[in-house]
């Protein structure tokens, strides 16, 4: 029997086009929140198109709609090919596809009238929390029951990078939505004071570490070795990165509140488990890279292969750049400042971004049975797409950099050599040139949305298509 009717492809191909549909809108929100940190007069004068409401959409709709459906689509496709059978359940799966983008509308609309719990990477009210929670039980039972069913006894290490992605998101979900309704569009959270921003923090941080990390290091450890047609460098070292990275993150979240009311001592460990961070972090990405040993020459000729690849390099600039910033004197200088806005983007453009990208140049010529219809213009994206990210994060870097040293300066009297304003001011060519580096990013997005409506709208013969790798995992 065809692949297609093994497997459930239709969900993955819906996941799969909407990372990509998604992944346009939310970066066009980008470019517009970014045009007005230059020009504020392009909120129009408007409420819901106000900075302070566009910002919690752009975040919502390129973690959870561009980056949840393009881990939705990969963890439904890489668990029913490295276990060799059919999703658990075709209905669940419909109904986290279309829970999920009515989860995203809702983000949407609500975002924008200025409905919000005010919590960052959390904001969406209690309703939306409770239909959020019931879509990821019913993504855990169709993953976790695929993998109960599988016909081959190994579980590949993609699925346990995904299985702690998708456990670890229901608990820190759970916990830091509890709070108390008094209508139906605004609830006061359970916690109070600094009890809150401890596990908002732990929350937060652990959403990079789960969401925007653990799962796309699924993508990493079976697209990579995919399209390289190589075996992951080390399976040793996979399963090391995998627990040293489970243990180590959980306990990092209070390097996001340095020097605030919360315990001394709780920051320091959070500041020391950052620094340990870094051994399993730069591991994992050895072991991605490292997987093209003896296939280097292909990068020359493989474009979804420079984006994979370009994107773990990547990986390994943040999470280097990370601990070094979770350092409480570091930390002093960058809190605050758009050095932050610059690290978050080397990790949110650079790897999130790029690897996802990457999957879905994999993915959906594969789930559609055509061939590309232009790699040129892949290699034409990765290019645009570097060039943007280099603009937009070192633009960050300086702006950050100097804000951060204009706010330090006293003059020998003890006075502010700077006020706040100039600081303010000084920051605009930075941010010309950060939605400059934005707009080069969406075109790329742009580009590729072009390219794979013509595959999938195309009848190119798929023996056309850029190498397969082999036959699947
Ligand atoms: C065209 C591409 C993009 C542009 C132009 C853009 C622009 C922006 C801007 C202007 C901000 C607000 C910065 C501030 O408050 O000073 C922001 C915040 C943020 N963006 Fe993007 N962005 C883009 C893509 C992405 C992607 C793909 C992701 C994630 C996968 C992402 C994740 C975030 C996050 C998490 C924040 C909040 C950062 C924080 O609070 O420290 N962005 N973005
Ligand atoms: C070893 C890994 C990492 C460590 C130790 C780390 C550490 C840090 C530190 C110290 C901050 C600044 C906190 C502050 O001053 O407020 C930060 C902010 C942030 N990082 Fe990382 N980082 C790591 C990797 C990553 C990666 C790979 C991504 C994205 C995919 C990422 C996304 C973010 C985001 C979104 C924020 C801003 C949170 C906010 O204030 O809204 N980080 N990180």
């Amino acid at each position: 029997m065809a692949a297609q009717d093994t497997y459930n492809y239709k969900v993955v191909r819906q996941f799969a086009v909407m990372t990509v549909i998604w992944g346009i809108v939310g970066m066009l929100v980008g470019v517009l929140i970014a045009a007005q940190m230059a020009w504020p007069a392009l909120n129009f004068d408007i409420p819901w198109l106000t900075f302070s409401r566009l910002r919690p959409l752009h975040t919502n709709a390129v973690v959870f709609a561009f980056g949840g459906s393009a881990l939705f689509a990969t963890s439904y496709y890489v668990v029913q090919r490295t276990c060799h059978v059919r999703l658990f359940s075709d209905g669940l799966a419909a109904f986290t596809f279309w829970g999920w983008q009515l989860v995203i509308v809702s983000a949407a609309i609500t975002l924008p009238l200025g409905i919000t719990t005010t919590k960052e990477y959390a904001e969406l009210e209690w309703p939306i929390d409770i239909l959020i929670t019931l879509v990821w039980v019913a993504y855990a039972v169709v993953f976790f029951g695929t993998l109960a069913k599988r016909k081959v006894s190994h579980i590949y290490v993609a699925n346990w990078f995904y299985g702690a992605f998708i456990l670890t998101i229901a608990v820190l979900h759970v916990f830091n939505s509890a709070a108390l309704p008094v209508s139906f569009f605004k609830s006061y959270s359970a916690y109070a004071g600094v009890q809150d921003a401890m596990v908002q923090w732990w929350y937060g941080h652990n959403a990079v570490g789960f969401f925007l990390t653990a799962g796309f290091l699924g993508i990493m450890y079976y697209f990579i070795p995919k399209q390289a047609e190589r075996p992951v460098y080390s399976y040793r070292l996979s399963v090391v990165h995998f627990w040293a990275l489970a243990f180590t993150y959980i306990w990092a979240g209070p390097h996001h509140l340095h020097y605030t009311a919360l315990p001394d001592w709780t920051q320091s460990v959070g500041m020391v488990f950052s620094l340990i961070l870094l051994a399993p972090s730069w591991g994992g990405m050895i072991n991605g890279i490292m997987t093209l040993s003896g296939a280097w020459q292909k990068l020359r000729t493989d474009p979804i292969l420079k984006f994979l690849i370009v994107s773990v390099s990547f990986y390994g600039m943040s999470t280097f750049e990370g601990p070094m910033m979770s350092i409480k004197t570091v930390n002093a200088l960058s809190h605050y400042t758009d050095w932050t806005i610059g690290h978050v983007h080397s990790g949110a453009l650079g790897w999130v971004g790029m690897i996802s990208i990457g999957a879905m140049y994999f993915l959906i010529p594969r789930l559609f049975g055509r061939a590309i219809y232009s790699v040129k213009l892949i290699e034409t994206h990765f290019w645009i797409a570097t060039i943007g990210i280099v603009l937009y994060i070192s633009a960050m870097w300086i702006a950050g950099v100097m804000q951060g040293l204009m706010w330090r300066a006293v003059n020998a009297d003890g006075t502010l050599t700077y006020s706040f304003v100039e600081s303010v001011q000084a920051m605009h060519p930075f941010y010309i040139v950060r939605t400059l580096g934005g707009l080069f990013f969406l075109t790329g997005m742009l580009l590729m949305a072009y390219n794979l409506w013509k595959t999938i709208a195309g009848a190119k013969p798929v023996e056309a298509a850029i190498p397969a790798p082999a036959a699947a995992h």
